[in-house]
Order: C-alpha cells, then sequence, then structure tokens
C-alpha cells in the first residue's frame, strides 16, 4: 500500500480531500502522517479529526525555505512513518536539496495554476492580471526550480467575467480536489512509477 505524508501550512482542504478518496476507496493509499510548519493550521486539526499523526515543525529562523534542523526533522518523520510520497498541499517553504535528496523523485505538489503559465505565488490573481480565459491547476514533481517539476495531472477551468481571485480560486480548489487523489491514484495503482519507492517486505 502506498504510504502518503502530506506537508501543508493551511487550511488543508486538498488533504480533506485525499483523506476523502481513500475513506471512499477511490484510493488505494494511506496518509501516514501529516506535517506542518504552522503550529495552528486547520490542516493539523483535520489531520486529529480524523486520527492521523499531526506533526508541528518549527522551520525558524528561515522564513521561507525548509532548511537546516527543520528539514533534517522532517526527513526523520518522514522515514519514521515510512512515507513512500511527499504530498505537498499548500506548503508555503521551499524544499531545497537535503529534502530533495532524500526523497529524490518521489515529492509531488499541487500548484494553482496551467503550469508552465504563472508559477510562483498567487497565481489565481495572475490569471486574472493577465486575462487568461481558462485557468487551472497542475500537480507536478517538484524539482529544484519553482514550480518546473514533470507535470502528473492538470484540469481546467473557466476564467469568468466578474471573477475576482477569490471566486476564481475558489472555483480551481474545486478542480485541485479531483486532481489531487487522480494523481496519487496514478502513482498507487502503479502506472506512474516513482523513483526509488521503498521495497515491501512481503
Ligand atoms: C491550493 O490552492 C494549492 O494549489 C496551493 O495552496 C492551496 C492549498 O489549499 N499550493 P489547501 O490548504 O489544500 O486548502
Amino acid at each position: 500500500m502506498l504510504n502518503i505524508a502530506i506537508l501543508g501550512s493551511g487550511k488543508g482542504s486538498n488533504a480533506q480531500a485525499i483523506i476523502e478518496a481513500i475513506a471512499a476507496r477511490t484510493l488505494d493509499a494511506r496518509i501516514v502522517c501529516v506535517i506542518s510548519d504552522v503550529a495552528d493550521a486547520f490542516l493539523l486539526e483535520r489531520a486529529r479529526q480524523h486520527g492521523l499523526p499531526a506533526l508541528h515543525v518549527d522551520c525558524a529562523p528561515f522564513k521561507t525555505k525548509l532548511d537546516g534542523a527543520a528539514e533534517q526533522r522532517v526527513i526523520e518523520i518522514l522515514r519514521a512513518y515510512q512515507a513512500d510520497v511527499i504530498v505537498l498541499a499548500g506548503f508555503m517553504r521551499i524544499i531545497k536539496a537535503g529534502l530533495l535528496g532524500a526523497y529524490a523523485g518521489r515529492i509531488i505538489n499541487i500548484h494553482p495554476a496551467l503550469l508552465p503559465a504563472f508559477p510562483g505565488l498567487a497565481s489565481w490573481q495572475q490569471a486574472l492580471d493577465y486575462g487568461v480565459k481558462v485557468a487551472g491547476c497542475t500537480v507536478h514533481f517538484v524539482d529544484a526550480g519553482t514550480d518546473t517539476g514533470p507535470i502528473i495531472v492538470q484540469r481546467a477551468v473557466p476564467v469568468l467575467d466578474g471573477d475576482t481571485p477569490a471566486t476564481l480560486h475558489a472555483r480551481i480548489q474545486v478542480e485541485e480536489h479531483e486532481a489531487y487523489p487522480a494523481a496519487l491514484r496514478l502513482i498507487a495503482s502503479g502506472k506512474l512509477r516513482l523513483a526509488g519507492r521503498r521495497v515491501l517486505a512481503s
């Protein structure tokens, strides 16, 4: 069975979608731990509500990256819980070489835009500013760049007249909640192979 670890900083709606897909047996996997850099993130509360290990890792002194002692702590936790795949779901820190190396090819992220368009922050605002007529979300492998890794799943939504950043983001999030379980299904079913996946003793 695929062991999923979730890292996030916010409300955890994508984590919820993954939890529900597993509960509905449309995703053959288990969530082994949920980690946040934000002590009071609702993500952690959701995890507790579902009886999942919920861990806060203090990432100070760094503000925007996961590095140093915190990165080592995260790696220790991932190893202790025997994570196969690291699911970034609204994790607002840049992943650095230590974690990328420890879990090469096994870290995935969801981004609220149709990459390679609009990488970085507030992509829904970037989409509105640019005037595109179609937006969406992308699940992709994480590499050393910003939102540059190989694409696994994309889902599109229309941009409507009168959209605000909030209405567009909300429409994108509906698709995110389908896209992440779909991407994980590809991995769990073996249709998409992870690099260096842990060999399970039978
Ligand atoms: C999502 O829009 C995701 O694309 C972005 O951060 C947001 C996380 O939302 N990376 P949630 O915490 O899963 O609700």
